[in-house]
């Protein structure tokens, strides 16, 4: 058996030896066993100007007693985030971001995480429904030299979701240095195959970061204004000018918002229409054709872009929402200002054919409302509800498979977001009205407008632990580090909840 296929068996779900392959990380790409060559433009040398982009690899495991385990080090390191200049930075088991782990819904998985850092930090999973112990929160610091090893069994639907570090008042920090990596779940329901699925070739992980970079080409780290760690050099997997070549007629793009504070209005360059085919939490029921998309920081959103031989086509930031969006964008219409090129889409001269979009994708329940608790969240510019957040004060006790509507405001003028630990949760309305499309799938971070409002409904299943709070905050990394966060636990009938 060779390497590659070698590395596919333990990666599990690689199913041939050109996926496997592609996923080399970095701009250099190692030959494809014989007989496997792609050929076509997507061998050659890339378009003037930009560097290919790297895909991160997928992470190897390793199955003891039925458990799938992985390896992750949080460790220093060199990265070209621009071309010729050197930029020390964090990553996990690499200079900058992360491997993919990957894993399938009823696996058990577990993570060795080493801190091979000079500090400590902890590692969250984004998303993932787990025990409160194994979440990876500020109660769960790895010290340097420390070695933290969560387990758990993955019960949730297929969905792209990551892992960032979560450690008390320095996650932004943290982030910033390229501590990020992405955590894909596949379900095997074959809700998905219509999807394009091959890691690295036509599925793309494509997660952004904003970065200000000092001349010398170190991490621009001061954040004297308070407005938090946000630079005009925007990377795509950790590079910027990043170009793909593209070999099939679609590619579903992954795209996480791994920025620190900057929200992106994402679209194609020339304003046409793809769709979006999942969010946070999963698939959305049926795809939707969108030309802008909003993604705040920790959202993620699942992107199906078509392509034509000989047309390159590029993702993009925009500087605002298109017209129509008005008052619907992340920043209830106010400019975002800047632009900035996500990613070259180039595609070979000839492509092959992929499956149309199949027309209903997920089975989407309609939220449970009845006989729920209320409770209100007032996000302020620096707490919610008035508290700063307190490792030593529970904010909410839920109890377990008691539904629950959570009414978010932000009475700042400014964007904030709102994210909860463990279980996803459904929007019911945002600013009171029914959420657009793209936001009524599961979703475990939402933007919240400027002076408005969203209300949400959730249900916390299993894991009921009355020591272990789960957290929910602010994703607007400043903010939560400043104080925008609260705590809840999960509750057996019968415990006190409040
Ligand atoms: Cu992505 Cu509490 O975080
Ligand atoms: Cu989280
Ligand atoms: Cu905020």
């Amino acid at each position: 058996m060779g390497v590659w296929s070698r590395r596919a068996v333990l990666a599990g779900l690689v199913a041939s030896p050109v996926l496997a392959a592609a996923c080399v990380s970095g701009a250099v790409r190692k030959a494809p066993p014989d007989g496997e060559s792609q050929g076509g433009a997507s061998d050659g040398p890339g378009p003037a100007g930009y560097r290919r982009l790297p895909v991160p690899p997928l992470a190897e495991s390793r199955t003891e007693n039925g458990v799938r385990w992985f390896d992750l080090e949080a460790r220093p390191g060199i990265a070209s985030i621009v071309p010729g200049k050197s930029t020390p930075t964090w990553g996990y088991s690499q200079d900058i971001l992360g491997p993919t782990l990957r894993a399938r819904t009823g696996e058990t998985v577990g993570v060795q995480v080493r801190n091979g850092l000079p500090e400590a930090t902890s590692v969250h999973w984004h998303g993932m429904h787990l025990p409160a112990r194994f979440d990876g929160g500020p109660h769960q610091p790895i010290e340097p030299g420390a070695v933290w090893e969560p387990s758990w069994t993955v019960a949730q639907p297929a969905a792209t979701l990551w892992y960032h570090p979560h450690p008390h008042g320095t996650t932004q920090l943290h982030t910033y240095r390229g501590l990020a990596g992405l955590f894909l779940v596949d379900d095997g329901t074959g809700a998905d195959t219509g999807l394009p699925h091959e890691y690295g070739v036509d599925d793309l992980p494509v997660i952004v970061q904003d970065k200000k970079l000092n001349t010398d080409g170190t991490l621009d780290e001061r954040d004297d204004a308070g407005t938090g760690l946000i630079g005009p050099t925007v990377t795509t997997n950790g590079i910027t000018g990043a170009y793909v070549p593209v070999t099939t007629d679609r590619v579903r793009l992954r795209i996480l918002n791994a920025s620190t504070m900057r929200v992106y209005e994402l679209g194609l360059d020339d304003n046409s229409e793809f769709e979006m085919v999942a969010s946070d939490g999963g698939l959305l029921a049926a795809p939707v054709r969108l030309r802008r998309l909003a993604l705040t920081p920790g959202e993620r959103a699942e992107i199906v872009v078509a392509m034509q031989a000989g047309r390159p086509r590029t993702l993009r930031s925009f500087p605002a929402p298109l017209p129509a969006r008005k008052g619907r964008g992340p920043s209830g219409g106010a400019a975002l200002s800047e632009e900035f090129e996500l990613l070259l889409l180039n595609p070979d001269a000839e492509l092959r054919t992929a499956p149309a979009t199949p027309s209903k994708l997920a089975a989407i329940p309609p939220p449970v409302t009845a006989a729920a608790v209320a409770r209100t969240f007032a996000l302020d510019g620096n707490t919610i509800n008035g508290r700063p957040m307190d490792m030593n004060r529970i904010d909410a006790t839920a109890t377990v498979d008691v539904p629950e509507i959570w009414t978010v405001r932000n009475t700042h003028n400014r964007v904030h977001n709102f994210h909860v630990h463990d279980n996803h949760f459904q929007v019911l309305d945002v600013n009171g009205s029914p959420p657009p499309p793209e936001l009524a799938g599961w979703k475990d971070t939402v933007s919240v407008p400027p002076s408005g409002s969203v209300r949400l409904a959730v249900v916390f299943r299993d894991y009921t632990d009355p020591q272990s709070p789960y957290m929910f905050h602010c994703h607007l990394m400043r903010h939560e580090d400043d104080g925008m966060m609260g705590q809840f636990l999960v509750v057996e009938p019968g415990h006190p909840a409040g």
